[in-house]
């Protein structure tokens, strides 16, 4: 079925398409096994192609072709070529033509959820990035953009809901009932990418949107029956959401309704298809009873997200896929400002960069780094990544501290103006914030081309005699596969200087030059900054906010760490010199095993955290991030070769105990006085109170005396909300023993009737660091409740014990690495997008002591030695066997 050897595709070798579609007319008559398309297709020869329109391709696959005709004359056999992947018309008419297709599809066969499909009787689809060919045949490619006007049909008893994008313009009924039928348009020009299509037994809640223009939008968010009220926190997120872009970045909603739609089964977590958003369920469904605050905050950012897509995504869309991250970087960094201001900005931007440092740097330090926008792809869906949305999301976030936010709101109301119902580039982009502001970004740009995480070495040098200080920055840019030369980038370095006492001394350059913003431009391989008139050895407080994607190298004496983490005027610097400090610890502790430790350090970091978290002027939410250690993931990578995941467990273990120790009293009386009281709500105050009892109960709970396990389980049966009762149970089960039993015992009954809470039921399990976990794991795969075909499911059990289980996963003997081999193999014959994911598991194998790469490395082997692989599996198990 699949295309034989998998090719690359180039950037360099864009061509405009060929031919152009201007109008679509679909008719989808939905039938579960054999469901009948017709398309009919206003083509032209594209202007722009120079003239040359020889053969028009059109992509398809998997597809059962019907009859087909050009200008109302059916074609025969003769006239078109039919492969598995393409449709091919030889002769085309010189100038404009109607193409009128026919094809079948099977929705009740596709396990890959790409296309049409069917999961809980209810029809839908997903297009991006190459769905779209799988229900017809088509110029799928994001270049091509068309207005389509879409009717379907279906049986009104099992399918009485039929959605599809854009207004609802006539609905009817047919053969005396026994179908139905409705007509969507969408006035919009769009490439099929964003085509959706939805047919089902839902329940809508709605409410309306009035525009800043004082136009009412009609908004529903289609449910299962009975989940109505637990998608009443979705639907204030949307309308939220659809005001902060007016006031943001003035940008009003288009049509008159917009539609969501939450399925159980979906591949990502959710689809911006115009004015019909696809949801994954979990990031809908949310009542206090069964969604935790993480999950209500995850909804309300990915609500924003796909909303915002309709400006940087719908309206503007990509040329290519190799621009993706002109979408996806740009609304990753419009709606983590969004979260920022809808809840803490410190907070959210400590949330972010953590979640950065552990996927993208991780990501970026291996055999799958890629520049943020890459030059070459075998399979485009491996390119959904962390270094395409989250690093993508940081250059933009670099362009508004390079511009300065008024240049930067004007470049993008430029990039609006010029480029709306365009498929543009990250040149275009870039453009616009050159044009408008004046700036040269013509360095600036290696950002996107350039894989790897730069490191600056910085040394700072005070001369008390001239009251100078000099800084030195060196910047180091790593090899990446396939890139061994890299030019200097342009950095913006955020810096303030620190008083002895803790204040933020005055920042003047020699020679007078301008420090705008406190923003150094880092240009050069080497370069030296000369502060004047510093009254006293500074103490440096470098990359405040995380101004670049970079990581920092400066040998602080641990005094100098504490004073920042006592007094950085900047609050995300405050949390970054904790967090520094405890994975300095962490790695000392690691080394341990190997030879001495400096005397006292956890001690003394565990004593200067108690200060800092005592601070009753912080928010909760923010001494809970002081509270919470690097990741077991964040310290390998740190130490980045020769990794020993079960020496990192166990310092990271001691180091929780210890902290539980030495702070006894703070946390136990954090624990007592965060407790909530009233009525239950999300709001980030709120949240932010539970965050921080429930970090201290992780470290009480370290203690492991028998009452810090009275507490726990105490916390885990008399929790009033999920973010508790989880919460406990994840650390119970961490445990094991009765207590561990009964919790999940219990929780099991409570939940086994909603899939999508049960989910935590099953990743708590896989995330303990107990030995018998691997063999739970498997026994769990056989409960009747787990499904390989149900992507929630795998990423719950497989995906947490792959992804979040480093001492299991990492077992010496290798069987955590031939478990995920075998499960990769399983999901790859039903769900290839699924399987590479979790592939994605394995990427920092290279990094881990000899032992335990050798194990991995014979998994990988075995996949790559298995025959008819998906190329989505294909391309990661050679890139990751290759670099
Ligand atoms: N456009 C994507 C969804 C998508 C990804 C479709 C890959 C096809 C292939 C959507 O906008 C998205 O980015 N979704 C994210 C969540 C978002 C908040 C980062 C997702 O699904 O994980
Ligand atoms: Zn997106």
């Amino acid at each position: 079925m699949k295309p034989e050897t998998p090719r690359p595709v180039h950037l360099k070798d864009y061509r405009p398409p060929a031919y152009l579609i201007d109008k679509v007319d679909l008719d989808v008559s939905l039938h579960a096994t054999r469901t009948r398309v017709r398309s009919r297709l206003q083509v032209r020869p594209n202007p722009q192609a120079g003239g040359r329109h020889g053969p028009l391709r059109l992509d398809g696959e998997h597809l059962e072709l019907g009859e087909i005709g050009l200008d109302g004359r059916p074609l025969t056999k003769k006239d078109y070529k039919l492969t598995d992947t393409a449709l091919t018309l030889s002769k085309t008419p010189a100038g404009p033509f109607t193409l009128d297709i026919e094809t079948f599809v099977d929705p009740q066969a596709n396990k890959a959820l790409q296309g049409l499909y069917r999961t809980n009787n209810v029809y839908c689809t997903q297009c991006e990035a190459q769905g779209f060919r799988r229900i017809t045949y088509f110029l799928d490619r994001p270049d091509v953009l068309a207005t389509y006007t879409v009717r379907v049909e279906a049986d009104p008893n099992e399918t009485p809901v039929l959605l599809a994008n854009g207004n609802l313009v006539e609905r009817g009924m047919l053969q005396g009932g026994k179908r139905h039928y409705a007509v969507w348009r969408d006035p919009f020009p769009k490439p099929c990418y964003l085509f959706a299509l939805v047919g089902g037994d839902l329940a809508p809640i709605t409410s309306t949107f009035r525009t800043m223009s004082g136009r009412n939008v009609d908004l529903a968010i289609y449910v299962e029956h009975g989940k109505e009220e637990r998608a009443a926190w979705a639907m204030d997120s949307l309308k939220r959401s659809m005001r902060w872009d007016e006031q943001r970045f003035g940008r009003e909603y288009d049509l008159d309704v917009f539609n969501i739609v939450a399925v159980s089964d979906f591949n990502m977590g959710a689809m911006e298809n115009k004015g019909l958003n696809v949801f994954n369920d979990r990031l809908i469904l949310a009542s206090p009873e069964s969604a935790t605050d993480a999950t209500f905050e995850a909804i309300e950012s990915v609500v924003a997200h796909e909303y915002f897509h309709n400006w940087t995504g719908n309206r503007i869309t990509c040329r290519d896929w190799f621009q993706l991250c002109l979408k996806e970087g740009l609304t990753v960094f419009r709606d983590q400002e969004f979260s920022g201001d809808e809840r803490s900005a410190t907070v959210q931007r400590i949330i972010d960069v953590r979640q950065l440092r552990t996927h993208q740097f991780t990501e970026d330090a291996g055999p799958l780094a890629h520049p943020v926008r890459p030059e070459s792809y075998i399979e485009i869906n491996n390119f959904y990544t962390a270094t395409v949305y989250e690093k993508g999301a940081e250059v933009v976030r670099m362009i508004q501290t390079v511009l300065g936010a008024e240049d930067f709101r004007k470049g993008m109301d430029l990039y609006f103006e010029r480029h709306d119902g365009q498929a543009a580039t990250i040149e275009e982009f870039v453009a616009c914030f050159e044009d408008a502001s004046g700036t040269d970004l013509g360095q600036f740009k290696l950002w996107y081309s350039q894989a790897g995480t730069p490191e600056l070495v910085v040394a700072l040098r005070y001369d008390k005699d001239k009251k100078t200080a000099l800084l030195e920055v060196e910047q180091v840019l790593p090899v990446t596969p396939g890139q061994s030369q890299k030019k200097p980038m342009h950095i913006p370095v955020r810096l303030g200087l620190l008083g002895a006492n803790g204040h933020d001394l005055a920042l003047k350059l020699e020679n007078g030059a301008e420090l705008a913003d406190g923003v150094l431009s880092v240009t050069k391989r080497r370069q030296s900054f000369r502060f004047v008139d510093v009254p006293s050895r500074p103490v440096p407080s470098l990359l405040r906010g995380f101004s670049a994607p970079v990581n920092v190298t400066l040998d602080l004496p641990d005094d100098d760490v504490e004073l920042l983490m006592a007094n950085d005027a900047d609050l995300f610097n405050r949390w970054q010199a904790a967090n520094g400090y405890a994975a300095r610890t962490l790695i000392e502790m690691v080394g341990k095993s190997a030879g001495g430790r400096k005397a006292g350090r956890p001690q003394r970091y565990a004593r200067a955290l108690g200060a800092a978290v005592a601070s009753e002027e912080l928010e909760p939410a923010y001494r809970a991030e002081l509270l919470k250690l690097p990741t077991q993931a964040d310290v390998a990578r740190l130490i980045g070769k020769n990794v020993d995941p079960a020496l990192i467990h166990r310092a990271h273990r001691q180091l929780s105990k210890l902290i539980g120790r030495t702070l006894g009293p703070l946390l136990e009386d954090l624990y007592v006085t965060m407790a909530g009281k009233g009525d239950f709500s999300p709001d980030a105050q709120s949240a932010g109170r539970r965050a921080l009892r429930n970090a201290a109960l992780t470290l009480l709970s370290a203690r492991g005396t028998p009452e810090d396990t009275a507490r726990l389980a105490k916390h885990y049966f008399k929790a009033t909300n999920m973010t508790e009762r989880a919460h406990a149970l994840l650390l119970l089960a961490a445990r094991g023993g009765p207590e561990a039993a009964h919790a999940l015992a219990d929780f099991h009954e409570r939940w086994k009737g909603d899939h999508v809470v049960i989910d935590t039921w099953f990743a708590a399990q896989a995330q303990s660091p107990l030995a018998g976990t691997l063999g739970k794991v498997k026994a769990l795969m056989r409960h009747p409740l787990f499904a390989l075909t149900a992507p929630n499911k795998v990423r719950a059990l497989i995906g947490t014990f792959a992804m979040a289980n480093p001492l299991q996963f990492n077992r010496p003997d290798g069987a955590g690495y031939a478990f995920l081999a075998e499960q990769v193999l399983a999901l790859d014959r039903m769900n290839p997008q699924i399987a590479a994911r979790m592939l994605g598991a394995l990427r920092s194998w290279r990094a881990l002591e000899a032992g335990r790469r050798a194990q991995a490395r014979k998994a990988l082997q075995r996949i790559a030695r298995t025959k008819q692989l998906s190329s989505d599996v294909q391309e990661i198990v050679s890139r990751m066997l290759e670099a």
